[in-house]
């Protein structure tokens, strides 16, 4: 991000000495100064102070990645992927937000995972880009070297790429933890278009700085019931030769990676929560890129709020159909009045995927239907890609293989789950 942060202690000087305090036997020995930088260390970066040589290891071993592997779309067809088919209770009982998570679709630049988790993951670093998580349900606790974050329903938890961390679901709620994990070969941020040349959000952003939470810090290993001397497994995930050009290897480090007693600067991980999107709205229908949160290399990512329709006399709420060109559309159902049709296809938990050259857009009788709607009752997470999405073995498994025809089953009135209904822009 952006706007610079400090935390915990750190000297008034960069790059000078910066040593205990106290009077232990460690008291006036050195931290050790972590250059955190993006870029080359061309954009934005942080420095980090550790107890410990943040270098060391005393073991290494391969990290068996859940199936990476991933399959063309072709011949080429629309797709409903039912994402709550993926975990029963038993599955869930086992599950843990990094080592379980289920490949949906991928490609060279964005891979996206589903899990249902109830276990606390291992300590994790991804090495190829940075993740969005979007919390569906449930709550958590995610520690980082940077401090933590308590995240629930709605959440974007964006975690910048190499930054130690792990997940320890709630099991108090109600709701298990449902984490939509949207995996970038690149780096995630805001869009360009909303930030002034100096990086701050503007005035037509839908959001600002405020909406932005920070992590909690400093978090250290006595914060956590740890012993700062324990030795700990980090599992990371990075570039090589295994399925979509993703890896994993476990690094042993000879103490606990929460040893970091301060930082500063403008690299970190933070949470936005979807409620405080503020949704741009018109007297007649306002362009998809209205919607877009965030965006990486090659994809953006898009929500559809809760929100007042357009306001023209003769305005038609719902979207026209629409040929996105250039991307492959992935629209995640999260909230909203899906159950009208209950049955019949897309419902909460469902994926809609809507490749590029396929043009798409409401059911049958939905656009007459919509005039007079005042107010949409919906909440999505959309991934747009420039290049095309495979399928994952996940996607593959819940993929409920009527979809494409849905649009004429029919004809002249609605069709099971057809596209873009009354409460789907996508
Ligand atoms: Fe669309």
């Amino acid at each position: 991000m952006a706007h610079y942060q400090a935390v915990g202690s750190i000297p008034p000087k960069r790059h000078t000495q910066h040593r205990r305090p106290g009077r232990g036997p460690k008291a006036g020995e050195l931290y050790y100064e972590e250059l955190m930088g993006e870029e080359g260390f061309s954009s934005d970066s942080s420095l980090l102070y550790h107890r410990n040589i943040p270098s060391t290891i005393v073991a290494s071993r391969v990290w068996e990645l859940p199936d990476q592997s991933t399959t063309p779309n072709h011949p080429l067809l629309p797709r409903h992927l039912k994402l709550h088919d993926l975990f029963d209770a038993k599955a869930t009982r086992a599950a843990d937000v990094v080592t379980g998570r289920r490949l949906v679709l991928g490609n060279g630049d964005v891979r996206i995972s589903y899990v249902v988790a109830a276990q606390p993951s291992p300590w994790y670093r991804n090495g190829i880009g940075d993740e969005c998580v979007y919390v569906e349900r449930g709550k958590a606790s995610v520690e980082t070297v940077f401090g933590s974050f308590e995240v629930g329903e709605g959440d974007y938890v964006i975690i910048p790429r190499a930054t130690t961390h792990r997940w320890i679901p709630k099991r108090s709620t109600k709701d298990p933890l449902r984490a939509y994990c949207i995996e970038a070969n690149s780096h995630i941020a805001p869009p360009k278009r909303y930030l002034s040349k100096y990086g701050q959000l503007l005035e037509h952003a839908p959001y600002c700085e405020r909406d932005l939470r920070q992590p909690v810090g400093p978090l250290l290993a006595e914060d956590v019931g740890a012993d700062p001397d324990e030795q700990t497994d980090v599992y990371i995930k990075h570039r090589g030769n295994g399925p979509g050009g993703v890896v994993g290897t476990v690094h042993t480090l000879p103490c606990h990676p929460l040893d970091v007693v301060g930082w500063d600067g403008c690299l970190y991980p933070y949470v936005f929560n979807v409620r405080d999107f503020e949704p741009i709205t018109g007297r007649i229908h306002q362009p998809p890129p209205v919607h877009q949160v965030f965006e990486g290399w090659n994809f953006v990512i898009c929500n559809f709020v809760p929100r007042k329709v357009d306001y023209h006399p003769l305005a038609i709420p719902v979207p026209y159909y629409h040929s996105n060109v250039d991307s492959d559309e992935i629209m995640f159902y999260v909230d909203g009045d899906y159950e009208a049709r209950k049955g019949s296809g897309i419902g909460k938990g469902s994926i809609s995927v809507h490749p590029g050259g396929h043009p798409h857009g409401p059911q049958p009788g939905a656009t007459e239907g919509s005039i007079g709607v005042e107010r949409f009752d919906e909440l999505a997470v959309m991934v747009d890609t420039f290049r095309p999405l495979d399928l994952g073995e996940a996607g593959l498994a819940v993929d409920d293989g009527v979809y494409a025809m849905s649009w004429s089953q029919g004809l002249g009135r609605p069709g099971p789950g057809g596209a873009g209904g009354v409460h789907s822009e996508g």
